[in-house]
């Protein structure tokens, strides 16, 4: 099978990671392809005695944990290279081998002024932030659009360095001084806290669209993973209430360097519910007790800053759009077990805005903050799903809502997450297999 592409569907935290673990021992090589460590990937893995072992990864590609997988840093990331040797140095000192990440030549890198830019420009925005992760995704976007960014191979001609960094930092400084009211950053210190990774980084550098041509041309499998999700891509996402980055199937061509004649297969990630970090619109939140059972019961707080979730309905126009976007192909519905003991599970179909009905999302922004969701009620179940391992076990109620959501959705399930762990999963249709 050529390349696999896998994405969110909502707001992020659909359990990608735990999907791309999955897969991770039947394909050679996963690629992060976009976003950087503002994303969190929770995978948790069954130990031989039973216990558990949890794993959160940021930076690198969650296909890290398998060993038989090539991990890939695709140009479309952007790194931040003290998080990933501290991200690297953690999965060794826990027995992880990381001595086959490839990193791309052409990523951005994320320096320390724009750590900081993403910082002050929050708190100057006030009430009107947009509630990023802090890590300076943003700012390291912009200066890539703005041809001022900093790439990988810089790091190896310390006098191009140079001089991009001081040519950024001319700019950036009398920002900082005259409108954050920041000190200035000396072009001198950043250039040597990034040269001080380039020697670790050296041997991991590759053109790493070539790599990944080779290995389609040897007929390996090729996984595609995106941080973030359909409506936090900054197309087609609730801007500006999204992440810099094309977090869509799109992404993953311009992202990997693969191109869209290599690409089989679309697979979307889509949560039982919905959540989302940060802020913007979000027609399903719940702000009464079904809110906090699903934040508890889903345990729902970021992987990467604590913040907790808010949590809502599962909202099919949503699911619909991401079908379109993306061309999904195959949806993988995860926590399907947190809306265990529910006495009926709504589901939003379509949306109301002043008075008009909505099947599709709203073109204009406005008018989607303004939806108000039409729900179908649908019975829920009690029985524990966590140990179902085939769709015929699940309770008829979970069947149907499954069955529901699909037909909303207008793209077949083939797999059903019941539990964090990897062994939780039921699978309906093989999401390697060939043709959809
Ligand atoms: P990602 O960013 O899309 O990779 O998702 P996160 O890791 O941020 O959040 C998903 C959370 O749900 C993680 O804590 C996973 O361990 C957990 N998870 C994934 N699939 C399931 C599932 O089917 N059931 C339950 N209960 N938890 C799951
Ligand atoms: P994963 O890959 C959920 C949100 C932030 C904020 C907005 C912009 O784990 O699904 P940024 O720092 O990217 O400029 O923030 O996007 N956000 C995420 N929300 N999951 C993520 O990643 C996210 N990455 C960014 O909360 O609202
Ligand atoms: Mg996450």
């Amino acid at each position: 099978m050529p390349a696999v592409v896998l994405v969110g569907a909502q707001w992020g935290d659909e359990g990608k990671g735990k999907a791309t673990d999955l897969l991770g021992s039947r394909v050679h090589y996963v690629v992060k392809f976009n976003g950087g460590n503002n994303a969190g990937h929770t995978v948790v893995i069954e130990q031989p005695d039973g216990s558990r072992e949890k794993y959160a990864l940021h930076l690198l590609p969650s296909g890290i944990l398998t060993p038989t997988c090539t991990p890939v840093i695709g140009n479309g990331v952007v790194v931040d290279l003290e998080v990933l040797f501290r991200e690297i140095d953690g999965l060794n000192a826990r027995g992880v081998d990381t001595s086959k990440l490839v990193v791309s030549a052409n990523a951005h890198i994320i320096t320390p002024y724009n750590r900081t830019l993403d910082k002050v420009t929050e708190r100057f925005l006030g009430a009107r932030k947009i509630g990023t992760t802090g890590r300076g995704i943003g700012p390291t976007y912009a200066d890539k659009m703005s041809r001022t960014g900093i790439r990988v191979q810089d790091l190896f001609d310390r006098h191009i360095l140079e001089q991009k960094v001081e040519a950024a930092l001319r700019f950036k400084n009398q920002v900082l001084a005259k409108i954050y009211n920041r000190r200035a950053i000396g072009a001198a210190e950043v250039v040597e806290e990034l040269l001080g990774y380039a020697e670790r980084l050296r041997p991991m550098v590759r053109d790493t669209s070539l790599v990944l041509q080779e290995a389609l041309d040897r007929g390996e499998t090729v996984l595609l993973e995106a941080g973030q999700a359909t409506l936090l891509d900054v197309d087609f996402g609730t801007y500006p209430f999204v992440t810099s980055s094309n977090a869509t199937a799109g992404g993953a061509c311009t992202g990997s360097g693969i191109p869209p004649t290599r690409v089989q297969r679309v697979i979307a990630i889509l949560k039982a519910y919905t959540t989302r970090v940060g802020e913007g619109p979000f027609p399903t939140e719940l702000f009464d007790d079904n809110g906090e059972f699903l934040r508890k019961v889903g345990t729902e707080y970021g992987t990467t800053t604590g913040r907790p979730r808010r949590c809502g309905w599962m909202d099919t126009v949503i699911g619909r759009y991401a079908t379109r976007i993306n061309g999904v192909t195959d949806f993988v519905i995860t926590k399907l077990d947190v809306l265990t003991g529910l006495d009926t599970v709504p589901v939003c179909v379509a949306y109301e805005v002043d008075g008009v009905r909505f099947d599709e999302m709203p073109v204009n922004q406005s008018d989607f903050h303004h939806a108000k969701p039409i729900y179908e009620d649908l019975p829920g179940w009690w029985e524990d799903i966590s140990g179902c391992r085939t769709f015929a076990e699940l309770p008829a109620n979970a069947q149907a809502y499954v069955l529901r959501v699909e037909e909303l959705i207008g793209a077949r399930v083939s797999a059903i997450g019941v539990g964090p762990s990897r062994e939780a999963i039921i699978v309906r249709h093989d999401l390697l297999g060939e043709g959809a």
